[in-house]
């Protein structure tokens, strides 16, 4: 196992009816930017009950962060912000109101040029004050109420791209399993997927010697695959909707990832194809997963073959027979939940994959848990989604 170091201060408010305490967790005196995306919480009852609850707080609301959310967007939020004083956030929405309201917490006491320099330079430009913001999850998937992460895009240029710093990470996060009650479908299966690429990211890479945290993340693969179908068959099924989200907070709070090599270059790839054509993030992962496993076989073996047997009970053939039935299995349970996983199911053009290895050649970034998926991989991991 590697050395590390871990530190997760978010607190967890989990549970039914949990949303009426949100104002115990506002500061005393704070004047509250709530945030919050396209209308979904109006119609759910969700503000409402936020509405409620911080009726002794001084509020202004900024409503309308699309999913992916925009950086032009944010960067009205930052004005606001600005104009009225706003010393504490509140996210209410998905991963895309959340990491919107990340990205404006730091970017609203960003004093040397662009913020979007977060995302741009990494290396260069690091966060060093965020106002302090809470979160509200109203959809189990991105794990970002628990972590430092976030994604945006900016449409101008067609950029999708993440940064991360423990300064943005929520002082508190309220997760109530009946927000689940109100997803749609397609939504539920966002949620299952993504989760699952999640642990994919953090655990199929090689062997460390690292059995808790292999078996941690077995134990969220196997909970997504039992309840995840619970959920989508009977969305008022409390105790599914439940283990569902904790499952997608587990995730990507960190704890699986401590002393074990991490990969992430399905969500590089998947997000080139959120920003050229809109395509969820969830299904994004799901159409590069496979090709990802397929290609990069040989630096994944063990832990494919580890995840077919302990996951899938495939313990019989060759390596590469099972290596294929693993895949195949796993390209299954995607499709029985509701998530196609070629690039025509989304009508992506093949010039796309030109754009996409252009960018990466051009930039001359390689990706992976080996830094060895170069632009050229990078086309044969989407041609294989063809
Ligand atoms: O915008 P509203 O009207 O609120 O509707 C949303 C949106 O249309 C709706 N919704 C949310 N809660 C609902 C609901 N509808 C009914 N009932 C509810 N309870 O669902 C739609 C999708 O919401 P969104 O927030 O976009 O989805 P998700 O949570 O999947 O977030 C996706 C974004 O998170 C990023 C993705 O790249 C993408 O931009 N990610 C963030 C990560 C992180 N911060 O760690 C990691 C992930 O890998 C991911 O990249
Ligand atoms: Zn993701």
């Amino acid at each position: 196992m590697y050395n590390f170091e871990y530190k997760n201060p978010v607190k967890i408010i989990f549970g039914k009816d949990k949303i009426s305490k949100v104002s115990n967790e506002i500061p005393e005196g704070a004047k509250v930017l709530l945030t919050y995306g396209g209308g979904s919480i109006k119609r759910t009852g969700v503000y409402e009950q936020v509405i409620n609850a911080l009726d002794n707080v001084s509020l202004v609301e900024f409503g309308g962060i699309e999913a992916n959310p925009h950086y032009e967007t944010c960067m009205q939020a930052v004005k606001v912000v600005k104009a009225e004083k706003i010393d504490f956030l509140l996210a209410v929405g998905g991963g895309s109101v959340l990491d919107a309201t990340k990205f404006i917490a730091c970017a609203a006491l960003y004093e040397n040029g662009d913020p979007w320099d977060f995302m741009a330079k990494p290396g260069e430009v690091r966060v060093e004050k965020a106002l302090p913001l809470g979160a509200i999850l109203t959809l189990p998937a991105t794990g970002s109420e628990m972590n430092g992460n976030s994604v945006i895009t900016r449409v101008s240029i067609q950029e999708k791209k993440a940064f991360g710093s423990p300064l943005v990470m929520p002082q508190f996060s309220i997760l109530d399993p009946q927000c689940v009650f109100t997803l749609p479908n397609k939504q539920v299966a966002n949620g299952i997927v993504d989760a699952f690429i999640h642990v994919f990211e953090q655990y199929l890479t090689f062997e460390v010697n690292s059995p808790l945290q292999d078996r941690w993340a077995e134990g969220i693969l196997s909970t997504l695959i039992e309840e995840g179908p619970k959920v989508l068959a009977d969305r008022n099924d409390y105790e599914s909707a439940a283990n569902f989200m904790w499952s997608a907070t587990v995730a990507l709070n960190g704890m699986i990832a401590v002393g074990v090599p991490q990969d992430w270059a399905t969500h590089l790839i998947g997000h080139e194809l959120t920003a050229y054509h809109g395509i969820d993030h969830a299904r994004t992962l799901a159409i590069v997963l496979p090709g990802m496993m397929h290609i990069k076989r040989d630096n994944k073996k063990d832990k494919i073959l580890q995840y077919g047997e302990r996951i899938w009970g495939i313990a019989t053939g060759s390596d590469d027979e099972r290596i294929d039935a693993t895949i195949a299995k796993t390209v299954e349970f995607f499709e029985s939940v509701g998530i196609p996983t070629k690039l025509r199911d989304y009508d992506v053009p093949t010039e796309t994959i030109t754009k996409i290895t252009d960018r990466f050649e051009k930039s001359g970034e390689k990706i992976g848990e080996k830094a060895d998926i170069d632009f050229a991989e990078v086309g044969a991991i989407l041609e294989h989604a063809l």
